[in-house]
């Protein structure tokens, strides 16, 4: 990562703590003629870590921006120009502006059913760490040690603390500091003041969603229905009533690093099933792809098809009478077929790199058929595969000087367009 990168990919970490800090600086504040000469340093490193944290991003990727114009109609719109896909400092400013502000799903409550459960991510320069407390409540965190920045947590699994892996700091699942090893002597040192930073975490229906734009403090709960409502915009009861069914269960995991830039993935999802023909014919045979339809909402774009008749019973049983595919913009996407819903999630790893984390959830009276179930992990497998080929190559494409811009399908790709056109009014500020 280059310099400029690290500088603002810095900035909006600093934005969720803003708040939670605010009544120490206050403190700070009122008493900077008192203040040792230790605070007023970590004071003034403070506010300037603020300021630079409100600096408005490279003037270059702001300019990227208006290389797509949103208003001209599909039938004449040209697709956001590949430098979308490429420039490093537009990554930045799709973090900032994109996926440090409002809800983001970040997994599922599965994997924090049980107090002491947690799990560990990452979204742009965010380290995060979630958990259920021995409160049975649900909690999520920088996952960065207040002493010398180690991380705290990895991967998933039970614990009663956070121990630090570097030099012991030890803090409770609600965060508190419970112990700062060998710091005697240590002046003006408060452990309350050093818990591990809080971020604003929700849940709805499976799905563990968090935000990284509003300030928290430990104990804030956020209704989940409020969540919703702010993550899918208008959609929350037709997602509700459509696609999370309650009585699945959740069943396995399957996670892939694509050479690609995350919006490849996203555009690929949203031709409206454009490339389902050509490129993934075993599932083309199991819909009926004349019958595709899309509708567009604020936040989700919808769509469905039909099965199809298929010489291969088990495709039917897998695929259903009907497949709904469901964006939640601006990452996130929900399928439900036949008996199955599966989630995919799409985080951005670099201009050219993201991951792909598939949730598979079945019903429940099929999850022990290993029959089934293997042969629809292998056929949703292949699929995922063909798409992998697809969006690299795309990236490949998208890098070449013969390219710039592309068009729009408009009888198909309006979902496509739709996402676009969100992008740059965010992205415009
Ligand atoms: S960095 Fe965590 S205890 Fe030192």
């Amino acid at each position: 990562m280059s310099m400029a990168t690290t500088m603002i990919a810095i900035k909006p970490l600093f934005s969720p703590l803003t708040h939670h800090r605010s009544s120490r600086n206050a403190r700070l504040h009122h008493h900077t003629t008192r203040m040792p000469l230790s605070l007023n340093r970590v004071a003034t490193r403070l506010a300037t870590s603020l300021a630079s944290a409100a600096a408005a991003p490279p003037s270059s990727a702001e300019s990227l921006v208006d290389d797509f114009d949103p208003e001209l109609p599909i039938e004449e719109a040209l697709t956001p120009p590949s430098s979308w896909y490429t420039d490093p400092s537009f990554l930045d400013l799709e973090l900032d502006r994109v996926f440090y502000r409002g809800w983001q799903a970040v997994g599922c409550t599965d994997q924090v059913k049980s107090p002491q459960d947690f799990f560990t991510g990452r979204l742009g320069n965010v380290e995060f760490v979630v958990c259920r407390d021995d409160n049975g409540k649900i909690r999520a965190f920088h996952n960065v040690c207040r002493h010398h920045a180690s991380l705290l947590a990895s991967g998933s699994g039970k614990k009663s603390c956070f121990v630090c892996p570097y030099h012991g700091w030890t803090y409770a699942l609600n965060g508190a500091l419970l112990r700062a090893t060998r710091v005697h002597g240590i002046r003006n040192f408060d452990v309350k003041e050093f818990g591990l930073i809080p971020l604003k975490v929700a849940t709805w229906g499976p799905f563990v969603l968090l935000n990284f734009e509003k300030d928290v403090s430990p104990d804030q709960e956020v209704e989940s229905d409020i969540a919703a409502k702010e993550w899918t915009g208008s959609c929350v009861d037709i997602l509700g009533n459509n696609c999370i069914d309650p009585s699945l269960t959740y069943l396995c995991r399957r996670e892939y690093i694509l050479e690609c830039n995350w919006k490849v993935f996203c555009d690929n999802y949203l031709d409206g099933g454009y490339h389902v023909p050509y490129a993934h014919k075993g599932l083309a045979s199991g819909l009926k792809l004349d019958s595709y339809s899309t509708t567009i909402h604020e936040k989700v774009s919808l769509q469905i098809c039909e099965g199809g008749s298929t010489n291969n019973a088990n495709d039917f049983d897998r695929l259903g009478a009907e497949a709904l595919y469901a964006f939640i913009y601006p990452n996130f996407m929900i399928n439900r077929y036949g008996p199955w819903m599966d989630t995919n999630l799409v985080l951005p790893l670099g201009p050219r790199k993201c991951r792909v984390i598939f949730d598979y959830f079945l019903k429940d009276s099929l999850k022990d058929d290993k029959n089934f179930v293997e042969r629809s992990l292998q056929d949703s497998e292949r699929v995922q595969m063909e798409d992998i080929v697809l969006c690299e190559g795309i990236q490949k494409g998208l890098e070449s000087p013969a390219y710039c811009s592309g068009r729009y399908a408009p009888t198909v790709e309006i979902a496509m367009y739709h996402f676009h056109g969100l992008l740059y009014r965010n992205l415009k500020g």
